[in-house]
C-alpha cells in the first residue's frame, strides 16, 4: 500500500462514511443527535423520506438500511424509520431511500409501477416509506430459498405483502388499494383477488392480467450495497470517538472502562434510540456510547437451558429466532412457548421498528421510566432473568428483581435477559404446560401500545379423584395498565396453584386480580384496563373448567368432557391457537363500476397524475424545496391557558441552542399591517395573542432560529408567564357559552328554516322521547404532511410564499394586510398538498403568514415545517357538539316531528362555523320527520378556533339522525331498519326537506341504492346470520347495519387558463389546489376531452401532453378555496369552457389551412396557429348557474362488525357501499375518495379521540395517543359500487361529486357496533334475570374499545360466572 493509501485509510478509518443510494459520503464532523432524516432531508438531494410524526408511529420515513459483513459476504437489508436513527450509528452503512429504487430518469422500480396502477397513491406524502417498507419485505423474502416465481411475482407471499406496510400509516387511500399493490408482487396472490387498476380491464383473461403486470425482474434489481464501501469496510469500522463524542466500545472491558471515565458526566449509551419515539428527550448528551458493537449484547443463543438474549438484540432478530421450526435443542413445550412470544412481540411497534429496536433498550425503558412495555410482561411471565454490568461489576437477578429495582443508573448496563427452559415434563406426570399472551390495543398490529398486556403460564393435569384439572402452578404477569411496571400477580398464582379449576375458584381468583391489576392515579379507564385482566384470565382458564364446553364458549367450544381429553386438547390448542391468533388484515375487496366512453377520456379509470413521483419520492412539497440560502426556521410558542394575561415570553439560553436570530410577536407586525393570521368570509383570527391569549394553543409567538431542530426545542422551552387578576373565566363549554350568550352570528342564508307545522306532529305521535342528548367531540385532520410554508422576501418589498394550503387566494390578503402591503406585493404558491381534508383551508394561513412576517422583518428566508405535536395542539379541528332533542312517532316507528336544539363549539373565532348550521341541518334532513324544528347556536368559546374538516357538520347531522332513529327503534323494540325505511324519504317530501337541491325525481337516486345494495350485499340473508351467531357464541357478538346518506354540495365560481405551447403541449391553470383528491388528473382528462374535436383522426388523444401546474395566486387570481367536494368539478368545468374557447379559435384556422394542406396533425396546427398570431391561451372564470349549482348526493352503505366482549375489540367484518357518482369524471379517482373518506370515518367514529385537559390544551398530541386507522383495522372485505347514473344532466358532463359524502357512510360501522352491543347487554341484563330487550343505551363517538366494553359490561364474566353458579346450583 503507498504512503498516500494509508494516509488515507486511517483518516477514513475514524470518519463517518455511508452511502445512500449508491452515493458516498463522508462526514467530518456531526452533532451526534442528528438524526438520519434530518440530515437526509437537509444535507442530500435525496428528500423521498418524509417527516410525519419524528416519533417512529407513521412509516412516512421508511428507508432502507444495508448492513456488510466482511466476513461472510453478506449483505443484511432492512427497514428502520430515520426520524429515529442516529446519524452517527450508521457508519459503513449504505442507505436507500425511494428514489433510490428508482425514478423518472433511470425507471421506475416495479414497486412504484404498482403502486401507481393500483391508484394506491393519492397525496402521496406516504407513498415513498409505503413503497421501501413494500421493498425490505421483498428483498428480504428474495433472499429465501423458495421457488423462483415466474417474472411479474417476487418471493414474497400475500401475508408478508400486507404485513410489510403494517406499522405504515395513509390518511387518504383507506389502505385497501395500497394492499392491491403490495400483494400484486407476492407469488401466491389470486390475480382475481386484486381490485381496480390501470393494467388490465376485467374483460382479460387471468393470463393476460399476469402478463399486464409491470415486471419484476429479480436479476436487474438494485444494488443495496455498494461495492466501494464493502471495500472500504476494514477491521477499524468505528467512528473516532473524540471528534463525534460518539463511542462504539468493541468489548465489556471497554465499555465498562467508557462507564467508569465518563461517571457523572452527561453520557447516553444507545442502541437504536427509538425509546427517543416515546420520551422525546430535548437534552443535549456529552457523550454517546453504542451499545451495537459488544458482542457480549448482541449474543443470541438458544439450547436446551432456554434462550439468552443480549440487551442490543434487535426485536426482530429475536422473532426470527424464536419462530424457527424444528429446533431440535428444544423441547417441543419450550418450542410453543417461544413461539408464542415470538408471535406476541410481531404486535410490538411495528416491522420498521423492530428492526432496530432492542430488546434490551425496551427493558431499560420499563424499568427505567416505566414505559408500557410488552416484552417485559411475557419474559416476566416466563421468570427470566438479566444480567446488569455497573463500572464495577456483573450481577445476575430475575426480571421481576430488575423492574422493582430503583431506576437503573446511567452507568449500568443491561448485559442480556435469559428466558430459562419450562423443561419437559416427566410422562408419568401427565402434566400439560399452557401459555398463552394477551394484548388489548386500539390497533392489533399498526403501531399501537396497550391498554393491558398479559401473559400466563400453567402447569396443569387431571385431578385423579374428579373430572376436573388441577393447577399445579402458574405464572401470571400484567403490565402497562398504568403501572410502574410489569406485575406478578402473585396472590392469585399463590390462590390458584393446587385448586381444581371450577366456576367458584376462578371467580374468586378473578376477584383477587381486580384487586391486584390496579392502574395508578391519573391513568385513563382504569377500570376498563383492569376489566380486561379479569377478561384475560377467564379466557385463559375457563376452558378448563367442569363443563367447559358451556362456560368457554367462544374459545373452546365441543371439547369432549372428560378432564383427560379436555387436557390433552388444550395441549394441542395451545399449538393450533398460535396461528389462528395472527389477526388478519384485509381479506378480499370488489369494486363494481361501470365505465363510460361518452366524453372519452374523461370517464376512464387512469392513473392519478403525479402518482409515479410521488411514489418514488420526486414529487417536490413545500418542505422538499430547497432552502434559500441564509433561510431561517420558525417555530410557534403557544399559550397552554385558555384565557389570561401574557406577561412574559421567556426563551431560555439553557438548554437552548445557539442560532436563535428573534422571537416574533404581535409586537412586531409593521406599522401598517394589522394583527391577522387568518381569514374567512365571517371574520378574522388575530396571528398571536396580545396581551390576552383567548384559548390554550393560541400562538403567542414565532421563534425564528438556524434549523428547524433549533427553533422547536427554543419554542418549546419557552416559559410564558401568564396572569389571571380581573379576567372572567374562560368559556370551555358550550354550556357556559349559551349562559353568557357568547355566539358568533349565522347569517340568514346559512340557518335552518323550519319543515311543517311541529306543534301539529308532536300532536300526531303516539310516542315521545324528550330531550334526550348526545354529545360530539373533535377530530384531528392528521394529514401526513404536517403544516408546512416558505416566504422568500424580493425586491421592492415584494414576498413570495410557498404555501402547503387548501386557499391561497385568502392566505394572500392576509399575508398582505398583515405585512401592510400592497397585495400586489405578495405571491403565494402551492403546487400540492400532502393531505389537507379541511385542516389546511384557514389553519394553514398563519402559518405562511408568520413566515412572511418573520421574513419580511429579517429581510431573510423564513420556513416552517410544524412539528406534529404543535400541529395537533394549534389546528383546530372537527367541531364538538351537544345535542338536545325530542321526537314524536307512531308505534311502527314513523316519526311525525323533531324538534332539536344543536350547540356547536367554534372556539375562539368564526373560521367556517357560521356555515355549520347549513351542513349539520342539510345532512340531518336525511330522513323524513314528518315536522322539524332546527335551533342552532354556533358558540363562542375559549377553545382553539375549529375549522372545517372533511364533510364538516354533515358529518354530525348524519350521525344525529341515525342516533334518533336508533333510539326511537329501541324505544319500541323494533328492528333499526325498518324504523329506517318507514322513515326514508319519498320524492315529496323530499322535495319539501330540500327544496331546490331536491332536482328532478329521475335524480332521486337513493330509493334505487337502498334496494340494490340490500340485493348485493344478501342483506336480509346476513341478517339471519348475524342473528344466529348470536345465539350461539357468548363472547363475541355481530352487528349489521344498513344506512343512507345525502350530502348537498354547491359549486362555486372558479378560474382556469388553458395554453398551448408551441411544440402541442398544454399547459393549464386553474384555481383548485392538488390536495391528492386527483383533482389535476381530472383536469388533465377535461382537457383532453375539451380539445379532442379540433384533432386529427391521426392525433390520439393529449392526455400525455397535458400538465397542470402550481396555483399561482398573481397569475391566476379569484381561485378561491379548494373544499366542498367540488372544486375538480368547478376546475374541470372552467378548463372545459377554455378549451371551447381554444376550439373555437383553432377550427376556421384549422379549417383554412386543410382546405391548403389537406388533412392537418395536432403539431402542425399548432405550431401554424404560434405563427398566424392566433391567441392560444385562454382563461375563463367560470360561474355556476344559480338555478343549478346546489345538488345532492346519495349512497348507502351496509357494515357489518363483530365485537370481542372481553376487550371492547370492534373488527369491521364487511362493508358493501353503493354511492352515486353520476357519470363518474374518474371513476379510479372517485373510488379512491369513496374508500379513503369512508375509512376516514371509521377513525372518527370508532378510534379517534381528540381529548383536552380542562384547560382546553389538547392532550392526544401524538401518534402514540391519536389513533387513526391503519391496515389492519379497516374492513375485512371492503366492496364498493358506483352507481353511474346519467340522470344528472344538469351537472359537469352529469358527474357527480365523491370527495365528501362518502364519509358519512361510516356510520354504519357505528350502527352496527351498537348492534353488536345492543346484543351483549341483552344477554348479560339476562344472566341476572332481567328483560334485555329494553336495553336503552348510547354509544358514544368514537366508540372507542374501553367504550365499548363498558357498555358490553365490566364486569361481564363476574356475571357470567355467577349466573352459571347459580344455574348449577
Ligand atoms: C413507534 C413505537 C412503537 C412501540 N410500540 C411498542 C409496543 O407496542 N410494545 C413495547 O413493548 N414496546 C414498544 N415500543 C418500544 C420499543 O420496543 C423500544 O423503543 C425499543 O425496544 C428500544 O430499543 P432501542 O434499541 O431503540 O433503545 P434505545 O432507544 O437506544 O434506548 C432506550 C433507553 O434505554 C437505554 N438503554 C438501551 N440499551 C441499554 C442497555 N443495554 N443497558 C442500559 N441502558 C440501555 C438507553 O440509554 C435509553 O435510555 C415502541 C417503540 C416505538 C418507537
Ligand atoms: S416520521 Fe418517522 S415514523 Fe413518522
Ligand atoms: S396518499 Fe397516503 S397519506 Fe396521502
Amino acid at each position: 500500500m503507498s504512503s498516500k493509501m494509508a494516509v488515507e485509510t486511517e483518516t477514513r478509518n475514524g470518519t463517518l462514511v455511508f452511502a445512500v443510494n449508491g452515493q458516498r459520503f463522508e462526514l467530518p464532523t456531526v452533532d451526534p443527535s442528528t438524526t438520519l432524516l434530518e440530515f437526509l432531508r437537509s444535507q442530500t438531494p435525496f428528500k423521498s423520506p418524509k417527516l410525519g410524526c419524528g416519533e417512529g408511529g407513521c412509516g412516512a420515513c421508511v428507508v432502507l438500511l444495508s448492513k456488510y459483513d466482511p466476513v461472510h459476504d453478506k449483505v443484511e437489508d432492512f427497514t428502520i424509520s430515520s426520524c429515529l436513527t442516529l446519524l452517527c450509528s450508521i457508519n459503513r452503512c449504505s442507505i436507500t431511500t425511494s428514489e433510490g429504487l428508482g425514478n423518472s430518469k433511470n425507471g421506475f422500480h416495479p414497486i412504484h409501477q404498482r403502486f401507481t396502477g393500483f391508484h394506491a397513491s393519492q397525496c402521496g406524502f406516504c407513498t415513498p416509506g409505503m413503497c421501501v417498507s413494500l421493498f425490505g419485505a421483498l428483498i428480504n423474502a428474495e433472499k429465501t430459498n423458495r421457488s423462483e416465481p415466474p417474472p411479474p411475482f417476487s418471493k414474497l407471499n400475500v401475508s408478508e405483502a400486507e404485513k410489510a406496510v403494517a406499522g405504515n400509516l395513509c390518511r387518504c387511500t383507506g389502505y385497501r388499494p395500497i394492499a392491491d399493490a403490495c400483494k400484486s408482487l407476492a407469488a401466491d396472490v389470486d390475480i382475481e383477488d386484486l381490485g381496480l387498476n390501470s393494467f388490465w380491464t376485467k374483460e382479460h383473461s387471468k393470463e393476460e392480467k399476469i402478463s399486464k403486470l409491470p415486471v419484476y425482474d429479480r436479476n436487474h434489481e438494485i444494488c443495496t450495497f455498494p461495492e466501494f464501501l464493502k471495500n472500504e469496510i476494514r477491521s477499524g469500522i468505528t467512528l473516532d470517538s473524540k471528534r463525534y463524542n460518539w463511542h462504539s466500545p468493541a468489548s465489556v472491558e471497554e465499555l465498562q472502562n467508557l462507564l467508569k471515565v465518563y461517571e457523572g458526566t452527561e453520557i447516553k449509551t444507545v442502541v437504536s434510540n427509538t425509546g427517543m419515539g416515546y420520551y422525546k428527550e430535548i437534552k443535549p448528551y456529552d457523550k454517546y456510547i453504542d451499545l451495537k458493537h459488544v458482542p457480549e449484547l448482541s449474543i443470541l443463543k438458544l439450547d436446551q437451558t432456554g434462550v439468552e438474549i443480549g440487551a442490543a438484540v434487535t426485536i426482530s432478530k429475536v422473532i426470527e429466532a424464536l419462530k424457527k421450526e424444528n429446533q431440535h435443542d428444544f423441547y417441543p413445550r419450550d418450542e410453543n412457548v417461544l413461539r408464542k412470544i415470538a408471535s406476541h412481540m410481531e404486535k410490538v411497534a411495528s416491522g420498521f421498528i423492530r428492526n432496530t429496536a432492542s430488546v434490551g433498550g425496551n427493558l431499560v425503558m420499563a424499568q427505567r421510566k416505566h414505559f408500557p412495555s410488552d416484552i417485559a410482561t411475557i419474559l416476566l411471565a416466563v421468570d427470566s432473568v438479566v444480567d446488569i454490568m455497573s463500572s464495577h461489576q456483573f450481577e445476575r437477578i430475575t426480571l421481576e428483581e430488575f423492574l422493582l429495582r430503583p431506576p437503573l443508573d446511567f452507568s449500568s448496563v443491561l448485559v442480556n435477559v435469559k428466558i430459562p427452559s419450562v423443561g419437559k415434563v416427566l410422562p408419568e406426570t401427565n402434566t400439560i404446560l399452557l401459555f398463552e399472551t394477551y394484548r388489548a390495543a386500539p390497533r392489533p398490529l399498526g403501531s399501537a401500545l396497550a391498554f393491558l398486556n398479559a401473559a400466563f403460564l400453567a402447569e396443569v393435569s387431571p385431578c385423579e379423584t374428579s373430572d376436573g384439572i388441577l393447577v399445579n402452578h402458574c405464572q401470571l404477569a400484567f403490565g402497562a395498565y398504568g403501572t410502574k411496571h410489569a406485575i406478578r400477580a402473585r396472590r392469585v398464582e399463590e390462590f390458584l396453584s393446587g385448586k381444581i379449576l371450577n366456576a367458584e375458584v376462578l371467580y374468586e381468583a378473578i376477584q383477587l386480580i381486580r384487586a391486584t391489576v390496579v392502574s395508578e392515579d391519573g391513568t385513563a379507564n382504569p377500570a376498563y384496563r383492569s376489566s380486561l385482566a379479569a377478561g384475560f384470565l377467564f379466557e385463559f382458564f375457563s376452558s378448563l373448567i367442569d363443563g367447559s364446553a358451556e362456560i368457554s364458549n367462544g374459545f373452546l367450544n365441543g371439547y369432549a368432557s372428560t378432564s383427560m381429553a379436555k387436557c390433552s386438547k388444550l395441549g394441542q390448542s395451545n399449538v393450533q391457537d398460535y396461528s389462528n391468533k395472527i389477526p388478519t388484515m384485509l381479506s378480499s375487496a370488489k369494486q363494481v363500476l361501470e365505465l363510460s366512453k361518452s366524453y372519452y377520456p374523461v370517464g376512464e379509470p387512469i392513473s392519478k397524475s403525479g402518482a409515479a413521483i410521488q411514489a418514488s419520492g420526486e414529487a417536490v412539497y413545500v418542505d422538499d424545496i430547497p432552502s434559500p440560502t441564509d433561510c431561517l426556521h420558525g417555530a410557534f410558542i403557544y399559550s397552554t391557558k385558555p384565557l389570561a394575561r401574557v406577561r412574559s415570553i421567556k426563551v431560555n439560553s439553557k438548554p437552548h441552542p445557539d442560532g436563535v436570530a428573534a422571537v416574533i410577536s404581535y409586537k412586531d407586525i409593521p406599522e401598517l399591517g394589522e394583527n391577522i393570521g387568518s381569514n374567512f368570509f365571517f371574520g378574522s383570527e388575530p396571528l398571536f395573542a396580545d396581551e390576552l391569549t383567548q384559548c390554550a394553543g393560541q400562538r403567542v409567538a414565532f421563534v425564528v432560529a438556524d434549523a428547524q431542530k433549533h427553533a422547536n426545542m427554543v419554542a418549546n422551552c419557552a416559559v410564558v408567564e401568564y396572569g389571571m387578576e380581573d379576567l372572567e373565566p374562560p368559556i370551555l363549554s358550550v354550556e357556559e357559552a349559551v349562559k353568557r350568550s357568547s355566539f358568533f352570528d349565522v347569517p340568514p342564508f346559512f340557518y335552518p328554516q323550519p319543515v311543517g307545522d311541529i306543534s301539529k306532529g308532536m300532536a300526531e305521535a303516539d310516542h315521545k322521547i324528550v330531550s334526550a342528548e348526545i354529545k360530539l367531540g373533535s377530530q384531528y385532520y392528521f394529514y401526513m404532511e404536517t403544516q408546512t410554508a416558505l416566504a422568500v422576501p424580493d425586491e421592492d418589498n415584494c414576498i413570495v410564499v410557498y404555501s402547503s394550503i387548501q386557499n391561497p387566494e385568502f392566505a394572500h390578503s392576509v399575508i398582505a394586510k398583515c405585512l401592510g402591503i400592497p397585495e400586489n406585493n405578495v405571491r403565494v404558491l402551492t403546487r400540492r398538498v400532502g393531505g389537507g381534508f379541511g385542516g389546511k383551508a384557514v389553519a394553514a394561513i398563519p402559518v405562511a403568514t408568520a413566515c412572511a412576517l418573520a421574513a419580511h422583518k429579517l429581510h431573510r428566508p423564513v420556513r416552517m415545517y410544524m412539528n406534529r405535536k404543535t400541529d395537533m395542539i394549534m389546528t383546530g379541528g372537527r367541531h364538538p357538539m351537544k345535542i338536545t332533542y325530542t321526537v314524536g312517532f307512531k308505534a311502527d316507528g314513523k316519526i311525525t316531528a323533531l324538534q332539536i336544539e344543536i350547540l356547536i363549539d367554534a372556539g375562539i373565532s368564526p373560521d367556517m362555523s357560521p356555515l355549520m348550521p347549513h351542513t349539520v341541518s342539510s345532512a340531518l334532513q336525511k330522513y323524513d320527520w314528518g315536522a322539524l324544528s332546527i335551533n342552532i347556536k354556533v358558540c363562542k368559546t375559549n377553545n382553539t378556533s375549529k375549522s372545517s374538516m372533511r364533510a364538516p357538520g354533515d358529518l354530525q347531522g348524519s350521525f344525529i339522525a341515525e342516533a334518533i332513529i336508533e333510539h326511537v327503534a329501541s324505544t319500541l323494540s323494533l328492528e333499526v331498519d325498518s324504523v329506517r325505511n318507514v322513515n326514508l324519504h319519498t320524492y315529496n317530501s323530499l322535495k319539501s326537506f330540500y327544496r331546490d337541491r331536491a332536482g328532478e325525481n329521475l335524480e332521486y337516486t337513493l330509493p334505487l341504492l337502498w334496494e340494490k345494495l340490500a340485493v348485493s350485499s344478501s342483506f336480509d340473508k346476513r341478517v339471519e346470520m348475524v342473528k344466529e351467531f348470536n345465539r350461539c357464541n357468548k363472547w363475541k357478538k355481530k352487528g349489521i347495519s344498513r344506512v343512507p346518506i345525502f350530502y348537498g354540495v354547491s359549486l362555486r365560481p372558479t378560474p382556469g387558463r388553458v395554453s398551448i405551447l408551441k411544440d402541442g403541449s398544454i399547459v393549464v391553470e386553474v384555481g383548485g389546489i392538488e390536495i391528492g383528491q386527483g383533482l389535476w388528473t381530472k383536469v388533465k382528462q377535461m382537457t383532453a376531452f375539451g380539445l379532442n374535436t379540433i384533432l386529427g383522426s391521426e392525433d390520439g388523444d393529449l392526455l400525455d401532453r397535458v400538465r397542470v401546474i402550481q396555483a399561482d395566486t398573481l397569475s391566476l387570481i379569484q381561485g378561491g378555496i379548494t373544499g366542498g367536494s367540488t372544486t375538480s368539478e368547478s376546475s374541470c368545468e372552467a378548463v372545459r369552457l377554455c378549451c371551447n374557447i381554444l376550439v373555437e379559435r383553432l377550427t376556421p384556422f384549422k379549417e383554412r389551412m386543410q382546405k391548403q394542406m389537406g388533412p392537418i396533425k395536432w403539431d402542425t396546427l399548432v405550431s401554424q396557429a404560434h405563427m398566424q398570431s392566433v391567441n392560444l391561451s385562454a382563461s375563463t372564470f367560470y360561474i355556476p348557474d344559480a338555478s343549478s349549482s346546489s345538488y345532492l348526493n346519495y349512497g348507502v352503505a351496509v357494515s357489518e362488525v363483530e365485537v370481542n366482549l372481553l376487550t371492547g375489540e370492534t373488527t369491521v367484518l364487511q362493508v358493501d357501499i353503493i354511492y352515486d357518482c353520476g357519470k363518474s369524471l374518474n371513476p379510479a379517482v372517485d373510488l379512491g375518495q369513496i374508500e379513503g373518506a369512508f375509512v376516514q370515518g371509521i377513525g372518527f367514529f370508532m378510534s379517534e379521540e381528540y381529548l383536552t385537559n380542562s384547560d382546553g390544551l389538547v392532550i392526544t398530541d401524538s401518534t402514540w395517543s391519536y389513533k387513526i386507522p391503519s391496515m389492519d383495522t379497516i374492513p375485512k372485505q371492503f366492496n364498493v359500487e358506483l352507481l353511474n347514473s346519467s340522470h344528472n344532466e344538469k351537472r359537469v358532463l352529469s358527474s357527480k361529486a365523491s370527495g365528501e359524502p362518502p364519509l358519512l357512510l361510516a356510520v354504519s360501522v357505528h350502527c352496527a357496533t351498537r348492534a353488536a352491543v345492543k346484543e351483549a347487554r341483552k344477554q348479560l341484563l339476562s344472566w341476572s334475570g332481567q328483560d334485555g330487550s329494553e336495553s336503552i343505551f348510547q354509544l358514544d363517538v368514537p366508540a372507542t374499545m374501553p367504550v365499548v366494553k363498558e357498555l358490553c359490561g365490566l364486569d361481564i364474566v363476574e356475571k357470567y360466572l355467577k349466573w352459571s353458579l347459580g344455574r348449577k346450583n
